[in-house]
């Protein structure tokens, strides 16, 4: 069976993007594939984090992934930092990693631009990623467009290190939805939706209630014109809005265009609002129940244990290749 593998930062409440972009494919492709879904903690405090918010958030994001239908008996659902074996292969890739490498990344120049002072860790975040995804040897990565430069550089290392020391590690392949790889910000469509943005206003959060979410959407930045038409360079705040109506609704955009032909944003907003409601209620209903039970805990300890022996497994193989001498 192949294998998947894929992660996400307890950085900040997880919007509507994560889960179009990344969340809805998880619980696809645990039904045909050995799965690892991780909250990854370690790549989170490469900016710096509270420590009750982070624990609060990993819970919460792990809770998200199984209220969003994600089936811990189907796949592994774990925190990054409870495999120590991340980041032992993190620093091992680092070493193969070059400087100019990691300074083309556009995550780290966004993240970076304008700090007076910016960690180490954040520059050197994507050989850890690197290893997240080479230490199960994963064939195939579910993430957003916004991470296809990290991908192309997890698949260079990893050819580099088969070409120095032997063939190893598979070559991931990156899985990015057609629709919905990139979710914009609801106030500046020239940006992605981001659970960082403080403009609370700019992202639907999967935890917003009802209101918040109608009140949003209302205020979200839309053209002086009145046509509802799929047009990224032209429309592209419109445009962003149908593609949140098309996954959410099930309708394709030509039948949202038909559906609105002649009328004004407001009602195909209003309408846009419910479709959202209707598609995280259940979600919402789902993580109040987990997080009452109190059973994330037991999932992530299981997840850990399903998968450290095979992470391991890797680090060892990784350091008797590279030269180390071997405990005996
Ligand atoms: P993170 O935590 O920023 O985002 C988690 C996932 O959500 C996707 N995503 C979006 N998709 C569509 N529209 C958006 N506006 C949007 N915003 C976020 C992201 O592409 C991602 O798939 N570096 C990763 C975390 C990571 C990882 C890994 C991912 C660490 N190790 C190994 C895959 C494999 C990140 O910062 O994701």
């Amino acid at each position: 069976m192949k294998k998947v593998l894929s992660g996400i930062q307890p950085s900040g409440q997880l919007t509507l993007g994560n889960y179009i972009g990344a969340i809805q494919n998880f619980v696809k492709l645990q039904e045909t594939h050995e799965c690892f879904f991780m909250v990854v903690d370690l790549h989170a405090i490469t900016v710096p984090q509270d420590p009750a918010d982070l624990r609060e958030q990993t819970e919460s994001v792990a809770a998200l992934f199984i209220a969003a239908g994600i089936d811990p008996s189907k796949a592994s659902v774990f925190a990054q930092s409870h495999v120590p074996a991340h980041a032992e292969l993190g620093w091992l890739l680092t070493t193969l990693t070059n400087m100019g490498e990691l300074e083309r990344m556009t995550q780290f120049k966004d993240k970076s631009e304008g700090k007076d002072s910016v960690g180490a860790g954040l520059f050197v975040y994507p050989a850890l990623m690197a290893a997240d995804i080479l230490v199960y040897n994963a064939d195939l990565v579910p993430v957003g467009d916004d991470q296809k430069q990290h991908l192309e550089l997890t698949r260079d290392l990893a050819q580099r290190f088969n070409s120095r020391y032997g063939d190893y590690f598979t070559v991931p392949e990156p899985y990015i939805p057609k629709v919905g790889a990139r979710i914009m910000s609801l106030d500046d469509a020239s940006k992605k939706m981001s659970k960082s943005n403080p403009n609370a206003g700019s992202a639907i959060k999967l935890l917003d209630p009802p209101d918040v979410i109608r009140k949003k959407i209302s205020r979200a930045t839309t053209d002086s014109g009145r046509e509802i038409k799929y047009n990224l360079a032209e429309k592209p705040e419109v445009s962003n809005l149908m593609s949140i109506y098309s996954l959410c609704s099930g309708m394709s955009l030509e039948e949202i265009e038909a559906k609105y032909e002649g009328q004004m944003y407001g009602g195909f907003k209003k309408d846009l609002a419910e479709h959202v409601v209707a598609k995280l209620e259940p979600l919402q209903t789902k993580y109040n129940e987990i997080r009452s039970s109190g059973t994330i805990h037991e999932i992530l300890k299981q997840g850990a244990e399903n998968v450290s022996e095979i992470a391991n497994q890797t680090v060892r193989d990784v350091k008797e290749r590279m030269g180390f001498l071997m405990p005996r």
